[in-house]
């Protein structure tokens, strides 16, 4: 992962934890409406993809003991890890894209309703992403994936040439010196060969990219309303990091079709998609949506492209938004030959899961001041709708003034969350000195990137022979951590 040069180690501070009695009167642990639901407290636990469902998306007894693992703790939401509103093969992430997945999703939801005396609401984040192919081997691109066209008989010198003669000439030509024939490609043909190819909202040459517009309403509502009768709270629509609602809604969408270009061009699909998700889950679902309070990638959106399109999802009625930073593929590092480019491992990845290896600002509420600014645009055009912040976020001192000074209603601790479940139970009832701190290694996002089942180095070697645990298929880790044991 991309770390900032500055290089400087920071170490977690929690100061002085709550009694319980300040716990109780603080805003953190206060209920809070959330369209017509209401949450026990203004915590949050953000989506993460933890990489345990079955190879055709089905939900597993390992997602369920994870999330029901996490719904002990008593947070005031789970938002499930995003989940492909497609029926199409996407690896062990889950799937919402058919009726079929329904029964392992209800399973899911009464897990957590069970692990967390109902106190928990269970959101699940829909998504939809583009495809994108693994680095190829130079030659196996030279000779088979390259699309041969006039521009490079022309660079070549060859008009006449045929298909292979222009194969060979290039295979060739980059065995001797891979800059010169780099030179001869376009950018988008560079890119497939030294990243893979990835396709793009902007690609409207592809039908299937160029009728989006058309098909997304109707997948993300059909998902929207299986996930209710699966028996899910909320939804939480997936329009942050790399992926299409996010591109859509990025400056850099330059589509002319009316779907890019302008802010109102933007977020033309993202109110399109809510408009179709809302009328089929009705007014009593809770529906909102998570976005980036910045692109940070060179032409993406900031923070007041951001406020603009925070008050238009508050105007056209979401019940939450929800912010996140960062994590594109844009300034993604060169995978090996045959991997996957992973859209957190550049700066902007680093914004989205900040390390503990940082600048003078340090990995810590990185995403406090975005939210403020955000926020305080709804209120000022007079909207009240909950704004969730998170990154950085594990201790209660924060949590708690970030709520007081107005940058945000509710706060979500993802990594925090997966260090110690526990989090919630143990500020709430005064035993903050319990917590097991998050290091913000990133040892768990290293998994993520290697699409390796998802665990926390905090506990995953703990207690490794304790009878009937679950562990990762090389029987070297656990998949949950172990329970607290009360004093
Ligand atoms: C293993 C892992 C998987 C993640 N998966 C998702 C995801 O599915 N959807 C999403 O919006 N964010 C995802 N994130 C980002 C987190 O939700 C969160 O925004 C980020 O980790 C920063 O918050 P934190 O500092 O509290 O961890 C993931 C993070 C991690 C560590
Ligand atoms: S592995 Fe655990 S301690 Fe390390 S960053 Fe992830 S959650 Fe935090």
């Amino acid at each position: 992962m991309w770390r900032p040069p500055q290089r400087i180690k920071w170490k977690t501070d929690p100061g002085p934890w709550p009694t319980a009695q300040q716990a109780a009167d603080s805003l953190l642990f206060t209920p809070l409406a959330l369209g017509p639901l209401q949450l026990s407290s203004r915590t949050w636990v953000p989506a993460m993809v933890p990489w345990r469902a079955t190879e055709d998306g089905f939900v597993t007894p390992a997602n369920i003991e994870w999330y029901a693992r996490f719904a002990s703790g008593k947070p005031g939401v789970i938002v499930i890890e995003a989940t492909g509103v497609r029926d199409v093969p996407s690896g062990p992430l889950l799937r919402i894209g058919d009726d079929r997945f329904i029964p392992g999703l209800r399973k899911l939801v009464d897990a957590v309703r069970e692990a967390s005396n109902g106190q928990t609401k269970l959101f699940i984040q829909l998504i939809d992403f583009l495809s994108i192919r693994r680095r190829p081997d130079p030659q196996k691109f030279f000779e088979r994936f390259l699309r041969i066209t006039d521009s490079h008989r022309a660079a070549l010198n060859l008009p006449q040439a045929d298909e292979a003669a222009v194969r060979a000439a290039l295979l060739q030509g980059w065995q001797a010196s891979p800059e010169a024939v780099s030179a001869l490609l376009s950018a988008r043909e560079r890119e497939a060969l030294e990243m893979g190819e990835r396709e793009r909202v902007t690609d409207v040459h592809l039908p299937h990219i160029r009728d989006l517009p058309q098909h997304l309403p109707g997948l993300f509502a059909d998902a929207a309303a299986r996930a209710r009768s699966a028996g899910f709270d909320g939804i939480e629509l997936h329009y942050a990091h790399a992926y299409t609602m996010s591109s859509f809604l990025s400056a850099l969408n330059t589509r002319e079709d009316g779907w890019g270009g302008a802010r109102e061009a933007r977020v033309r699909l993202p109110l399109a998609v809510y408009a179709a998700v809302r009328e089929r889950v009705g007014k009593d679902g809770v529906v909102g949506c998570r976005f980036l309070a910045d692109d940070i990638v060179p032409g993406g959106n900031r923070v007041d492209d951001a406020a603009w399109f925070g008050e238009a999802f508050a105007r056209a009625g979401m019940d939450f938004i929800s912010l996140s930073r960062g994590g594109r593929f844009e300034d993604a590092k060169q995978p090996k030959v045959g991997g996957v480019a992973y859209p957190y491992t550049g700066p902007s990845g680093y914004e989205c899961m900040p390390q503990y290896i940082s600048d003078e600002q340090g990995p810590f509420g990185r995403n406090v001041e975005p939210a403020r600014q955000i926020r305080q645009r709804l209120r000022d055009a007079g909207l009240q709708t909950p704004v969730v912040t998170a990154g950085g976020i594990y201790d209660f001192a924060t949590a708690e003034r970030l709520l007081q000074d107005g940058a945000a209603d509710i706060v979500g601790l993802a990594r925090q969350s997966l260090a110690d479940p526990d989090w919630f139970e143990k500020v709430r009832s005064g035993q903050g000195a319990a917590v097991n701190l998050c290091r913000y290694t990133n040892y768990c996002e290293a998994l993520d990137a290697g699409h390796e089942v998802v665990t926390c180095e905090l506990w995953d070697r703990k207690g490794l022979d304790a009878p009937g645990i679950m562990k990762t298929p090389d029987g070297k880790r656990r998949m949950v951590p172990p329970p607290w044991q009360h004093d």
